[in-house]
């Protein structure tokens, strides 16, 4: 017996000729890329967790960077989380590199280095999830899994013009049912990777490449001249504004840095001892006095020395808005706090900082007169 959903996908015109055409459009025009082709499914999933949320060509170094430092599973398994991390630095999404690190750890130790090797397995991993999941089965195994993401949401709800909203879960399941059954069951991979690379570099959030596209004569969307229109959503993202004071505490070559170990952005990152303000950016002497450094500070001489211009780095759920405080102490200060370490400013470099300290590290020209 046929599901409801199933005849709801059925009722979408011009399946045959949308596979056959993506795929024909594949033969042309892929982009080679050092992961393809290939059946490891350590490297497969070592690059799809680089390639969530982060475009090709600023992954690709990421990806040759841990590949040469770490050949197999195990020698990542065996590494340092602080150097995983370094490796990572400025890719975002830093959870991603903390479960890349506990998954290795799990495959060489707890599955005796042996990748899982069907389609709940590998979706039962650390940091793995249905996209991923699908991409690696049919890469690295050629198992039969169709990958939804936002450029399957975008190529698909274009060419069949499906208006319902992909944020809601009835979009999520008509879109995965939909993609499910296009896809060329014979060769999974090569199709998978099709998808991925037309909506990539052809069917493009902005501009897409209709002129030239294999698919327009059947395209809803274009032949409705309505690609803005699609992929539709049901709410716009709401962003949290939060007001980052960084103080930065200079003794001679010495520097104070923390490790993030809240559960909060940037997890296992490193940073200067930080300031939360309520609601805006604060004045630097107020802030001061109302804060938790103001008796290990009364004591000491110190002087403020500079403050940067504010600083804005835009998260998927949050907007960070950060100055920097340079901050020249005369005397030695002493934290009792264990988070706190002390380090020569040389070597700062050797610590992962979310990009936003990096940008300020790069950019110490820009400063605001006090
Ligand atoms: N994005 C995620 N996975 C990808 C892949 N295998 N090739 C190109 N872009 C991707
Ligand atoms: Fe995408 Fe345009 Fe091609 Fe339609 S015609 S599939 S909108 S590139």
């Amino acid at each position: 017996m046929q599901s409801k959903q199933d005849i709801d996908i059925k009722e979408y015109p011009n399946q045959l000729f949308f596979r056959t055409e993506l795929l024909n459009w594949y033969n042309s025009s892929h982009r080679p890329l050092p992961w393809k082709g290939k059946k490891n499914p350590y490297l497969v999933w070592l690059s799809e967790i680089i390639l969530q949320q982060t475009r090709v060509e600023q992954g690709m170094p990421y990806y040759h960077r841990f590949v040469e430092r770490f050949p197999d599973i195990k020698d990542l398994a065996d590494a340092q989380e602080d150097e995983v991390m370094k490796l990572w630095e400025g890719l975002g999404y830093y959870s991603r590199a903390r479960n890349l690190h506990a998954t290795a750890k799990y495959i060489a130790y707890e599955l005796g280095g042996r990748f899982p090797e069907t389609y709940s397995g590998i979706l039962n991993l650390k940091g793995v999830g249905p996209y991923t999941a699908a991409a690696i089965s049919s890469f690295a195994f050629d198992l039969p899994h169709a990958v939804v993401d936002g450029n399957v949401f975008r190529v698909l709800s274009r060419f069949f013009g499906i208006d319902v909203p992909i944020d809601t879960s009835k979009g999520k399941k008509l879109f995965s049912a939909l993609a499910q059954e296009l896809l060329d069951k014979n060769e999974p991979a090569r199709y998978n990777q099709a998808i991925m690379d037309f909506g990539a570099t052809h069917c493009t959030p902005k501009n897409p490449k209709c002129n030239t596209c294999l698919l327009k004569a059947n395209c809803q969307a274009f032949l409705s001249n309505q690609i803005g229109h699609f992929p539709k959503k049901s709410k716009k993202i709401s962003r949290k504004t939060r007001y980052f004071h960084y103080l930065i505490f200079n003794y001679g070559e010495e520097i104070w840095i923390r490790k993030r170990t809240d559960r909060d952005i940037w997890k296992n990152l490193y940073e200067f001892p930080m300031l939360e303000g309520d609601g805006s950016i604060q004045p630097v002497t107020q802030l001061l006095e109302s804060s938790e450094w103001k008796t290990l500070l009364l004591g000491s001489e110190y002087s403020i020395e500079r403050v940067s211009k504010p600083y804005q780095h835009l998260l998927t759920h949050q907007k960070i808005i950060a100055i920097f405080i340079e901050i020249q102490l005369k005397k030695e200060l002493v934290s009792d706090s264990s988070e706190i370490k002390k380090i020569e400013r040389k070597n700062l470099s050797k610590f992962a900082f979310p990009k936003l300290i990096d940008c300020y590290l790069m950019d110490k020209s820009l400063y605001l007169n006090l």
